[in-house]
């Protein structure tokens, strides 16, 4: 079945105010929803939409949150986001760093108590907007062993990075440290599909292309113990120093029903011109040097990070959404 973004977006919404969210936070959340579905990020989009209202009839996200923000310099604030949904604490947090930012040149966030927040891309676009670069960290239940190690203990925990380019289309890198994101398994379970057999083990540490097994077994990080380094950083970036939980701790979401999640973010934003007066040139000059390089067979476009998602959201925002049947039936249940 099709259906029209704005109408997929009231529908969710009023799903969520029906769970108990005001209609400011229902609005955040429907919209970062509807965000990852247009990107096609569909891991990331309404197949998530039972999970995140399971937790809260489970009160294990808090649907009225006393969030906290504790201001600590010009630059620095500690969110506590007593448990809400993770759009809003995000949503709340890259704001302050924005505000920071523009005023001191630097905003450095940090957020405990915390959940799932989806794209970490998507709080990027705001601060790049306001033409901040940004680095944005979170980390997320284990899905990923360290290296060496025959047990899953890291999340998929993105790395985030936006700058402003100079023209209409930012520059974001923002990748799980794992070879496939955790969202794409759960979406190609839920729809019968297979993955790449490069990817991930099964739980006897054999390589497997379903799904299933892949999410009983362990996600492979990209390039063995680089990207376990780098998952090991987001977790005390965004784990150890902000308060939030670490090493193992995050829950599932979708499986774990025993306690809050307690994730932790960490939004860092600054000024484009902290040490040069032409940041727009400079940053024009590097990417044309990249693109202009001659091009491998059958390449024919050398993108930068976020180009594709940016062709991607333009495309689909003039096309309906389509959706399962089964996200059909979770939704007519969900808002009755
Ligand atoms: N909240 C969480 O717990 C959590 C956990 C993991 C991932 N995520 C999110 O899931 C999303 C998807 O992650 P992913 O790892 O599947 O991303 P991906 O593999 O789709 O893309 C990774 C990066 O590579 C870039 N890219 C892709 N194709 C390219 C090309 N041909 N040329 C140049 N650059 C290219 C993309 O723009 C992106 O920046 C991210 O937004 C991430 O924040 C969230």
């Amino acid at each position: 079945m099709n259906i029209k973004n704005k109408k997929l977006l009231n529908l969710v919404k009023s799903i969520f105010v029906k769970h108990k969210l005001n209609s400011y936070h229902a609005d955040i959340s429907a919209k970062a929803l509807i965000n990852a579905e247009l990107v096609g990020a569909y891991g990331h989009g309404i197949s998530r939409l039972k999970m995140y209202c399971d937790r809260i009839k489970k009160n294990l996200i808090n649907p009225k949150p006393r969030i906290k923000i504790k201001k600590i310099s010009r630059s620095i604030s500690h969110i506590d986001a007593d448990n809400s949904i993770g759009f809003v604490a995000a949503d709340i947090a890259i704001k302050t760093a924005i505000e920071h930012a523009k005023k001191s040149g630097l905003g450095f966030v940090a957020v405990k108590n915390s959940s799932h927040y989806g794209l970490s891309g998507y709080y990027a676009e705001q601060a790049i907007k306001k033409n901040l670069i940004t680095m944005i960290y979170t980390n997320a239940p284990p899905a990923v062993a360290p290296h060496g190690a025959l047990k899953s203990l890291f999340g998929t925990n993105p790395i985030c990075f936006g700058t402003p380019t100079g023209n209409k289309v930012p520059f974001i890198l923002d990748t799980s440290i794992s070879k496939i994101n955790r969202g794409k398994l759960r979406f190609a379970e839920r729809n019968f599909l297979k993955i790449p057999k490069d990817v991930a083990l099964d739980k006897f540490g054999k390589p497997t292309n379903d799904p299933k097994r892949a999410l009983q077994g362990v996600q492979l990080p990209i390039a063995g113990f680089r990207g376990s380094g780098l998952a090991w950083m987001v977790d005390i970036l965004s784990g150890v120093l902000t308060g939030g939980n670490h090493s193992g701790r995050v829950k599932d979401p979708f499986e774990d029903f025993t306690g809050p999640q307690n994730i932790g973010h960490l939004f860092i934003t600054f000024k484009t011109n902290l040490f040069v007066k032409d940041y727009n040139k400079r940053i024009k000059d590097n990417i044309k040097r990249v693109k202009q390089l001659p091009k491998v067979k059958g390449m024919k476009e050398i993108m930068y990070p976020g180009q594709n998602k940016y062709k991607r959201y333009k495309m689909n925002l003039k096309k309906e959404i389509k959706i399962s049947k089964i996200i059909k039936k979770e939704l007519e249940i969900l808002n009755n």
